[in-house]
């Protein structure tokens, strides 16, 4: 195991009915901007928690952020924000809107081009004061200090984190997530399978608490997701699966580990360039990364086709070709597509992620050898 250092320090309030407590953990003096999507909470009754909580408050409200968050969205969220003279931020929504929170957050208090923190180009060194209201389980972004955000204009989408991007405080009700659509509730649970198995699916790095932890995790998904489809609004499902998915990137598993992240790297470019949800994009990279990287990952991929998947019988590779055909058909047992052929991406289409890896120079997961000559195998058609 690695040396590390965490700390991780939201609050989380999880439960029913517990929207209200909102109220208690924002200043009464502070001047609040409630910021949302396209409008999923005003048709579920969370908008109307949420302004009742706040009805002793001084409130604005900023709507329209879109999935996978566009930096023009946020740079007029920004503008809203500096004329209301607001201190405190409240994200309503899922990972997109939590995203985009935390990078208006840093925005605001920034006078150059906030895209340099996507860049590299320039650090955040402050951030207003942010709280959340999941009503999507998926991303762990109410539990984390990363953002993921897209620039239209150029059709790239990435990823920052700073410690100033922690949420103060996370709200998860679990009823929340009653009215999700089946495709965005298995959007999150293949989402959390993927942040586990960034984390997990390496080597052995030594970590048993690390990794028995992750298998719980994904035990917990394997269980418990596919049950929710006719149990839409049991309450013990959802929220179960809402604790796995803040769980899954929280960051606690991935300390003193190695991790990889390539799945997520390329995911990315699928959503930028052809709009594909996060969570199919991982639905149809893992097995691909699984197949192609099957020697490096070859002990872990054995560990967790026997302890998820009951896997144990066959020589190595006939096991390996098992699991991967297990994580498959649970992400098609969700009603998710795993070939890239399904969302119409054809040769060229690959050709467009690969040859961006190429610019990038990018190197990727646990063992810097994914290059884009890996990454054009990866996306390959597979059999
Ligand atoms: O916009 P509204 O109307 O609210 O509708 C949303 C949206 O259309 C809807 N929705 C959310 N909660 C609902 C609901 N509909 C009915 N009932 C509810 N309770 O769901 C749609 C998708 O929402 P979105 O927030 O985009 O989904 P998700 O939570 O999957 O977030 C995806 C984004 O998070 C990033 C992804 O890249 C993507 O941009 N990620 C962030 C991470 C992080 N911060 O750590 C890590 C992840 O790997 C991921 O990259
Ligand atoms: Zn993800």
């Amino acid at each position: 195991m690695k040396n590390f250092t965490f700390a991780n320090p939201v609050k989380i309030i999880f439960g029913k009915g517990t929207i209200k407590e909102i109220a208690k953990e924002i200043p009464a003096e502070q001047r609040i901007m409630i910021l949302y999507g396209g409008g999923s909470i005003k048709k579920n009754g969370v908008y109307d928690q949420v302004t009742k909580a706040l009805e002793h408050h001084v409130w604005f409200e900023f709507s329209g952020i879109e999935a996978n968050p566009h930096y023009e969205t946020c740079r007029e969220a920004v503008a809203a924000i500096r004329g209301h003279q607001v201190d405190f931020l409240l994200a309503v929504g899922g990972g997109s809107v939590i995203d985009a929170v935390k990078f208006i957050a840093a925005a605001a208090r920034y006078e150059g081009d906030p895209w340099d923190f996507l860049t590299g180009k320039s650090r955040i060194n402050r951030a207003m004061p942010f709280g959340t209201v999941l009503t999507l389980p998926a991303t762990g972004s109410e539990m984390n200090k990363g953002f993921v955000i897209s620039k239209a204009e150029i059709q790239e989408k990435l990823a920052a984190n700073s410690p100033l991007t922690y949420p103060k405080f996370s709200i998860l009700d679990p009823e929340t997530t009653y009215t999700l659509p089946e495709r965005q509730t298995a959007n999150g649970i293949i989402d959390t399978f993927v942040h586990v198995t960034e984390q997990y699916l390496t080597f052995n790095n030594h970590a048993l608490l690390q990794d028995y932890f992750a298998e719980a995790i994904l035990k917990v998904l394997v269980e418990e997701g596919p049950r929710v489809f006719d149990h839409p609004a049991d309450y013990n499902i959802r929220a179960n699966l809402m604790w796995a998915s803040t769980w899954g990137l929280n960051d606690w598993i991935g300390q003193g580990v190695t991790t990889d992240w390539a799945t997520h790297m390329i995911g990315h470019e699928l959503t930028a360039f052809f709009g594909i949800d996060h969570g199919q994009s991982l639905a149809i990279v893992l097995p691909g990364v699984m197949n192609v990287m099957r020697k490096e990952k070859e002990e872990k991929i054995l560990q967790m086709g026997k302890n998820i998947f009951h896997l144990e019988k066959g020589t190595t590779d006939q096991r390996i070709d098992q699991t991967i055909a297990s994580v498959e058909n649970f992400f098609k047992s969700l009603g998710v597509k795993t070939k890239l052929s399904d969302y119409s991406v054809n040769e060229a289409g690959i050709q467009k992620v690969v040859n961006r890896f190429k610019e990038r120079d990018w190197a990727l997961g646990e063992h810097e050898n994914i290059t884009y000559g890996v990454v054009a195998e990866i996306l390959g058609e597979r059999k």
